[in-house]
Order: C-alpha cells, then sequence, then structure tokens
C-alpha cells in the first residue's frame, strides 16, 4: 500500500473551487445535447439548424423554402449546409447566437416554437470546433437587396464568448432575405430510423408548408415539396398562468418588481389576473393589494402562493399554440403514406403545471404498409421529429396502455402493436417538459398522457371500424365467389331435376350471376 495522501484543508479546497462556464459544462456533457457519438452529432447539427429556420420563418410569416446539404469531407468529416429564406440575423447578434451557449430569443417567450432553450445552434457549432478545429461560417441577410454579412466565429469555451475571425459583406444568393449556416464536424452518414434522411422526411410529415431540398452525401437529391400553401396559425405569446408559478419563482419575480404594487404585479405578471382576481388573491393572503410588491418577502410570499392555489382563475389563453390541424394530417399523410384508411384528431387545449398543451393523433392503415411488424410511430414535439429516446418518451407510454386488439391491430405486451399502420403523435406546448436538454423525449405528465390516450383511442376506434367493415367485405367476398364456382354444377343439377332446355338453363345461371353481381354493390 502506498503513502496516504494528507488530507485537504478547507483553504486548500478554495484555491480549487472556481467557476464552470456553460460551455466548458457541456463540451464535457456533450450527450446531454445529443452529441454524444458521430451519427448522432451529424443528426443533431442538421437538426438543430432546421429547427431553427422553420421557428424564424414562422416568426416572420414566411412559407420556408429549406435548402440541406451534407457534403463528405473526409472519411468521417462533413460539413453541413442549411440556408432558409426567413428573416435573416441582424449583424450584431451574429456573433452570440452562433457563438455563446444560452442565448436565444425564445426561453423567456411562452409560445410554441421549435427552440426553447438557446442552446441549440451554438451547442453544434461548439461540437464542430472541438471535433475539427473549424468555426461556423454564417451569411445572413436582413434586408432584401442589400448584402448580407459573412461571419467566421469561435465559441471561447471558457468564458463561453463568441470570437469573430473574420467578418465581411458579401452578396446574398437568394431571394429575399434568409440565413445561411455551415458547420465542419466529426460524423457518421448513416441510414435508417436515425438519419438525416428520416428527420427531414418526419419534418415534412408535421410542417407540410415547408418546401425541403436536400442534398446528401451521396446518391440522388431528395425533394420534399410543399403540400399546404398556408401558414401554420401563428402562435400569440401569453403571459404565465398563476397555477404554473413554483414558489421559488413567485419569489424571484417579486423581488425583480421594482415599483409596482402588488395588485399591479399581480395583474401585469400573469395572464387571467384581472384587478378584481388580484384584489382577491391578495385579499385572501392577507396582504393589501397596494403593498408594495419587491417588499412581499419570507412568509408573505408564501401566504400569496397558497392564495393563488385557492382561487379560482380562467385556464390560460389557447392561442398560444399552433397545431397541424386534423385536415392538414390528412393531406400530409396521403401524400407520404400508401394506405387505404386514413383518420386524425386534433383535442381541444388543456393545461399542465400552468402551460397550455394540445395533443394530435394522425394515424394512416393497409394499403402497402407492412403487416407483419411493429406500426410506425412518429413522434412529435412543437412539429418537431423526436428520434430517439423512445422508449423513455411519454407518447411511446401511452402507445404502449392503448388495447390496439380492440381496434385490429396485433400486440404483445410491453411491445408497440403490430400491424399495417402509422401513428404520428405531436404533443404542441409552450413548454415541452423534455427530459433532457437533447429534446428528445416528453417526460410523463400525468395529463399529457391522458390526452395522448384520448386521441389514440378516438383514432382507434375509426380504425377499428374501417378493420370491421373491410373484413365483413372479405368475407362476403369469398362466399360469393365459392358461391359463383358452384353456379355451373347447380344450373346442371337443375337442368336433369327439372328437365329443362338449355336455353333456361343459361338463362337460370345468368340469372343467378347477376344476383350475386347486384350483392356486391
Ligand atoms: N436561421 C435563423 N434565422 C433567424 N434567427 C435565427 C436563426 N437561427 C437562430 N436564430 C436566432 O438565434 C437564437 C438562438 O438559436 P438557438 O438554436 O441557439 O436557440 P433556440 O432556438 O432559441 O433554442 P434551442 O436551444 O431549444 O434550439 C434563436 O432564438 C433565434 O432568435
Ligand atoms: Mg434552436
Amino acid at each position: 500500500m502506498g503513502k496516504e495522501q494528507p488530507a485537504v484543508t478547507a483553504q486548500a479546497l478554495a484555491l480549487r473551487q472556481r467557476e464552470i462556464s456553460v460551455s466548458e459544462f457541456f463540451t464535457k456533457n456533450r450527450h446531454l445535447l445529443g452529441f454524444d457519438n458521430p451519427g448522432r452529432a451529424l443528426l443533431a447539427t442538421v437538426k438543430e439548424a432546421v429547427d431553427n429556420s422553420l421557428d424564424a420563418c414562422q416568426e416572420a410569416h414566411i412559407l420556408p423554402d429549406v435548402f440541406v446539404e451534407v457534403r463528405q469531407i473526409e472519411e468521417s468529416r462533413f460539413r453541413v449546409i442549411v440556408q432558409d429564406n426567413g428573416p435573416g440575423i441582424v449583424r450584431q447578434q451574429i456573433p452570440k447566437i452562433f457563438g455563446k451557449l444560452l442565448y436565444g430569443s425564445k426561453f423567456h417567450t411562452l409560445k410554441q416554437s421549435r427552440g426553447q432553450q438557446g442552446i441549440g445552434i451554438s451547442a453544434a457549432g461548439m461540437y464542430g470546433q472541438l471535433t475539427t478545429g473549424k468555426p461556423v461560417s454564417i451569411t445572413s441577410c436582413s434586408r432584401p437587396g442589400r448584402p448580407a454579412h459573412y461571419y467566421e466565429i469561435q465559441l471561447d469555451t471558457e468564458r463561453n464568448q463568441p470570437i469573430v475571425l473574420k467578418e465581411a459583406e458579401v452578396e446574398w444568393k437568394g431571394e429575399g432575405c434568409g440565413t445561411r449556416v455551415e458547420i465542419e464536424l466529426e460524423g457518421r452518414y448513416q441510414k435508417g430510423r436515425h438519419s438525416v434522411d428520416a428527420y427531414l422526411q418526419q419534418t415534412a410529415l408535421a410542417n407540410p408548408h415547408v418546401d425541403i431540398h436536400y442534398l446528401p452525401p451521396k446518391g440522388d437529391p431528395m425533394r420534399l415539396p410543399r403540400v399546404v400553401d398556408a401558414l401554420p396559425p401563428d402562435p400569440r405569446e401569453i403571459k404565465p398562468h398563476p397555477y404554473g408559478v413554483e414558489l421559488g419563482l413567485l419569489q424571484g419575480m417579486l423581488k425583480a418588481a421594482k415599483g409596482q404594487r402588488l395588485s399591479g404585479f399581480l395583474c401585469g405578471s400573469f395572464s387571467r389576473v384581472s384587478r378584481a382576481t388580484a384584489f382577491e388573491i391578495s385579499s385572501r393572503a392577507g396582504l393589501k393589494p397596494e403593498a408594495k410588491a419587491h417588499l412581499v418577502l419570507g412568509e408573505e410570499v408564501e401566504r400569496l402562493f397558497r392564495a393563488i392555489g385557492q382561487t379560482k382563475l380562467m385556464a390560460p389563453p389557447t392561442n398560444c399554440l399552433s397545431p397541424i390541424g386534423e385536415e392538414i394530417i390528412l393531406q400530409s399523410l396521403r401524400q407520404q403514406i400508401q394506405a387505404d384508411f386514413f383518420t386524425a384528431r386534433t383535442r381541444p387545449p388543456v393545461v399542465y403545471r400552468g402551460n397550455p398543451f394540445l395533443v394530435e393523433v394522425g394515424l394512416a392503415y393497409g394499403g402497402s404498409l407492412p403487416a407483419d411488424e411493429p406500426i410506425a410511430l412518429h413522434r412529435f414535439a412543437n412539429r418537431v421529429p423526436l428520434l430517439f429516446q423512445q422508449a423513455a418518451c411519454a407518447i411511446t407510454d401511452a402507445v404502449l396502455r392503448i388495447d390496439w386488439k380492440a381496434y385490429g391491430l396485433s400486440q404483445s405486451r410491453g411491445a408497440l402493436p403490430g400491424g399495417p399502420a402509422v401513428l404520428l403523435v405531436h404533443v404542441a406546448s409552450v413548454w415541452v417538459p423534455f427530459t433532457s436538454e437533447s429534446k428528445e423525449a416528453i417526460a410523463d405528465y400525468e395529463e399529457i398522457v391522458r390526452e395522448i390516450r384520448l386521441a389514440l383511442q378516438d383514432c382507434g376506434r375509426q380504425m377499428g371500424r374501417f378493420v370491421q367493415r373491410r373484413k365483413r367485405e372479405v368475407d362476403a367476398e369469398r362466399k360469393r365467389s365459392y358461391i359463383e364456382k358452384y353456379i355451373p354444377y347447380i344450373g346442371e343439377a337443375l337442368q336433369e331435376i327439372l328437365d329443362l332446355r338449355a336455353d333456361r338453363r343459361s338463362l337460370l345461371e345468368e340469372n343467378l350471376k347477376n344476383m350475386l353481381e347486384r350483392s356486391r354493390s
């Protein structure tokens, strides 16, 4: 045994204790962001850039044209290029957006969007820089007809700050405005369920208003044309609902509300709090509505928090959501999937922890879909496909808990149902409770699972009816063709028994055939 190390003193520890920058943290924990192996990293990079393009176009009310290229540079090195026709990015903002983690426009906003954390694209750039040493290149034009700004940016991980390596004015090669992002990274290009191709196809499924051009590293270019010309409903920003606010957060909000009265603070900071309700909450908490908000402290905050819980409030407004809609889900499924039967359901919005959300389900059955495999389950959160962590997701959980046998599919315990079907499940919310920062699975909130179940059951019942009807038709057809085969023998037997002439016999057979034919329609 070696000599024991001397014990460390608090003073010695103090010398080692220091701040950890968020970028250092995520460099070490890149799996949390979905960059844990080269295959996933390539997909995550495309995904972060495309999700941002679609968000930006939606906010700017532009029908998105997205160009994606994955160019192979070496065996395991790729250059991902994503260009959109969105509003572009103001020059001064470019360095921070691409060279600083936790910088974005969506984190503090309560409305449905694909991004929410302000990590996505800078994390992709950071991974590229880590594995290839190359900076991120950005070209963005934010005023039509004017030159675009070109930047090459690196991220100083120790300080979580951008370093601008190059800056220039260039011509914008595209109509209107837009942004082009290029990231070089160590990656692996793969096919199948977790591929860039699958991600883009599923993106098109939940966003049929998007036109996607894709140039893969090998093979033919892929085009996913726009299916509907209408923009999705424009989600409105809402204030937090009082029921969704936790005690610590309320404390922080009060502290920051310098110069405001308690009643004004309550009305102004939350949705569904009128002056009358603010007075009701204050008096229930034993506080004066005209008290200074930032001086409501300690035990008073707890009373206020409890009073909020005891006051009846209207549910939050739901125009903060942008559902795909039943009609459009059907159109989109029909465009991509060859099937005999389609159905869709958009549930009315409901609330979890004060956050409005809604669930949509689309289902395709039969046709050329494989009958003896598990169904294909496509999960979406705010119109973004979730390709990983299927087993850990509330959507899968809800699917597994349905009795699919009742609707005509096969099922064994703990497995996805089997049969010729594709299932699309979309959860849309102002704040999707993901199980991790890589946004791959939705946490098991009881309210969310319940809504998914209801939508699945609705679609399941429709499919069940179709399967039954088709089964009856197939049975009847089998009987008919059986009888049809025997008509000549029946004719012959009757001719003999009744001593018929040949023309009477053919007339009889003809009549029988006609009767069978009539039963078909
Ligand atoms: N193509 C683009 N066009 C216009 N603005 C963009 C584009 N890409 C990014 N942005 C802006 O940069 C911000 C940061 O993007 P980033 O992907 O890092 O975070 P996010 O999308 O807000 O959240 P998340 O981490 O969940 O993706 C966005 O909030 C948006 O304001
Ligand atoms: Mg993003």
